[in-house]
């Protein structure tokens, strides 16, 4: 199949593009579309047909659901309960945004059970990235949509990502700006009480309790330890995942310095360029995660690319030093235990 790459922001007629973009999801094809977040892989959410391409063109497990993206609330009258007021709440606070929410599902709404892969449940988001919504906007059609990379590989944060993976397997790309944030959405299932983060994400724990109060949301990792079911079903998949083994040294950066001398094995190295000087005439692929461990922002950013770079220089092992658990990187942490897991 040939890919078409469409650049949105550059065109000079955008209302042919929308245009054809609804064509095309009529027609049950894929189209990757940038978020603020990460690069999503969208279909028509109400199409069988189309749902199921996505599965196939990631080969993702098909009990993994997907979420359902949406323009404004009321598209969702007849899909999901949205009436609780935390709810409410949070969708008046945090979107559009990094924020997918977990709904009991109406009986009869007119998503493809694909999507849901049978749940009762419904994972929807309102993202705020300006070509996504746009989409939303001109098309009016709510998007199943994961993201847009081959399953078990990083999430794709630029262009280059989703066409490294995709590229030939899907009809469409739409070339955008790298991801604002770098990391998925946090996941919040409304379905419970307390409120459970099933996914970390740029919207903290602290962000959401300075909303509905202390004690209202819980972290899925304290009620795993409860029920030991994974509640988002994507939870128990190994996910991000480089090639290399990645493996954190609990010492001192000159203590791995020296230990990194020894290797003759094809070696990375992820830290903060405030330690350039230090390692610059090492014999490993380095690569920095931002200016400094405390900058959260940039490295939420990087760090899916900077695991796709060292798929691509094909090393063996990527060394990193232990990062400290602040309430800011939650979610930095749980991605990078993710890519240190093996299965
Ligand atoms: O930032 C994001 O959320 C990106 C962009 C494209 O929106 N999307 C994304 O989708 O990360 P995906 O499919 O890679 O991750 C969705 C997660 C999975 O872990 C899935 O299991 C969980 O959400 N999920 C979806 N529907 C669910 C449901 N009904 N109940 C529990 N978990 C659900
Ligand atoms: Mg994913």
């Amino acid at each position: 199949m040939e890919t078409e790459i469409i650049n949105i922001n550059t065109s000079t007629d955008k209302e042919s593009i929308y245009k054809k973009l609804k064509q095309y999801y009529n027609e049950n094809k894929l189209v990757a579309i940038p978020t603020e977040t990460v690069y999503g892989l969208s279909a028509d959410a109400t199409k069988d047909e189309a749902v199921g391409k996505i599965y196939t063109a990631k080969g993702r497990p098909s009990d993994n659901p997907l979420i359902i993206h949406f323009y404004e609330i009321s598209q969702l009258d007849n899909i999901v309960d949205y009436s609780d007021e935390r709810v409410k709440k949070l969708a008046e606070y945090f979107w559009p945004g990094p924020m997918t929410l977990i709904l009991n599902a109406k009986v009869n709404n007119n998503i493809s059970k694909k999507a849901s892969a049978g749940l009762e449940t419904l994972a929807v988001r309102m993202p705020s990235n300006k070509t996504a919504r746009n989409i939303l906007k001109e098309t009016r059609i709510l998007l199943a949509a994961p993201s847009a990379n081959t399953s078990g590989k990083p999430s794709p944060t630029r262009f280059s990502h989703v066409y490294h993976d995709l590229n030939g397997k899907i009809e469409v790309i739409i070339e955008d700006e790298q991801a604002e944030f770098g990391l998925e959405s946090t996941v919040i299932d409304c379905t419970r009480t307390p409120l459970v983060i099933a996914r970390p994400g740029e919207i903290t724990k602290e962000n959401i309790e300075a909303v509905l109060g202390i004690g209202s949301v819980k972290y899925n990792d304290e009620i795993m330890t409860e029920t030991k079911i994974p509640i988002a079903p994507g939870m128990k998949y190994r996910h991000y995942s480089p090639e290399a083994e990645l493996i954190v040294y609990h010492d001192t950066l000159d203590k791995l310095i020296e230990y990194l001398k020894t290797k003759n094995k094809k070696t990375g190295l992820i830290t903060y360029s405030n330690n350039e000087k230090k390692v610059e005439h090492l014999p490993v692929v380095v690569k920095f995660l931002a200016n400094n461990e405390k900058n959260i922002e940039q490295s939420n950013k990087n760090l899916y690319n900077i695991l796709r770079e060292f798929d691509n220089e094909k090393v063996d092992e990527i060394y990193m030093l232990p990062i400290k658990e602040t309430k800011e990187n939650v979610a930095l942490l749980n991605r990078l235990n993710k890519a240190i897991s093996k299965k």
